[in-house]
């Protein structure tokens, strides 16, 4: 089966489907997402914290990211795979980002995603002209763990909410085609859904996104840190493939994330 490709991911968003994302980091948890029919892989920086034991993505490096995407690829025949840009490999200038996105392509990723608000318009034009698929991540970035005091819920108040709005936008018209929020208000979420063209991918963001994801700790529930928004598929479920083709279902017709996982 050919893998997906960013136009069928436009495709899903134009018919209005869902679009399905999880977490992955090695071949084998990665064959059975793909068999299940998760639509997007994303190979985290969460890794640092659900693969390696540290309480925050900082210490993950590009090389990190680099091999576990490798191990994904391998993995996953038809899902469209994203990896992260780790602290520290994209801030310092665009032409820093181009150099780690180049890694992270050669390892098999077919988009990065990178944090940050609307400061990171430049990068993200920079990255998208020369033919790398951005997605931009906004809301509660978990590499800002320290200037943000806390893995805190971002955009409760007026300012931040439309802060959050004015990030996506300038994003997504610097050539992102993706964005991605977490842990934002539900009504932030769906108003910034509304504003923008390209998808938007939710992660404690609420049911009006054009996708979700979460990580597959929390919807395995094995949870290092168990969050609010997620929902633990395996309770019933009686196998990981089972687990994951409910999360899909889950997500497809809404019913996932429910009022209980929203902010
Ligand atoms: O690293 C990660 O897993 C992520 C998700 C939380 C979206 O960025």
């Amino acid at each position: 089966m050919p893998r997906l490709t960013l136009r069928d991911l436009s495709k899903l968003h134009a018919e209005k489907s869902k679009i399905t994302m999880l977490t992955a980091y090695e071949a084998s948890f990665a064959r059975v997402m793909d068999a299940a029919g998760v639509e997007t892989l994303l190979v985290g920086d969460s890794l640092g914290m659900v693969v390696h034991g540290r309480d925050s993505t900082l210490a993950v490096t590009l090389e990190n990211i680099a091999y576990h995407t490798e191990s994904v690829v391998r993995g996953a025949q038809r899902a469209f795979i994203l990896a992260d840009l780790p602290f520290g490999a994209y801030q310092e200038s665009p032409q820093q980002a181009l150099r780690s996105s180049a890694r992270l392509m050669a390892a098999g990723a077919q988009m990065v995603k990178l944090e940050g608000g609307a400061y990171m318009a430049g990068t993200v034009a920079f990255l998208a002209e020369r033919g790398v698929p951005v997605c931009a991540h906004i809301g509660l970035v978990p590499q800002s763990v320290h200037a943000l005091g806390g893995f805190r819920v971002q955009g409760r108040d007026p300012q931040g909410a439309q802060r959050i709005i004015d990030d996506a936008k300038a994003l997504a018209a610097a050539g992102a085609s993706i964005v991605l929020m977490e842990g934002i208000p539900a009504a932030v979420a769906g108003a910034v859904t509304a504003s923008i063209t390209v998808p938007t991918i939710g992660i404690g963001a609420g049911p009006d996104c054009s996708g979700q994801v979460l990580v597959m700790h929390d919807m395995l529930g094995v949870p290092v840190y168990p969050p609010k928004f997620a929902r633990n598929f395996m309770d019933g479920a009686g196998s990981v493939s089972a687990a994951i083709a409910a999360y899909i279902k889950a997500v497809k017709d809404g019913s996932f994330p429910g009022p209980e996982n929203c902010y």
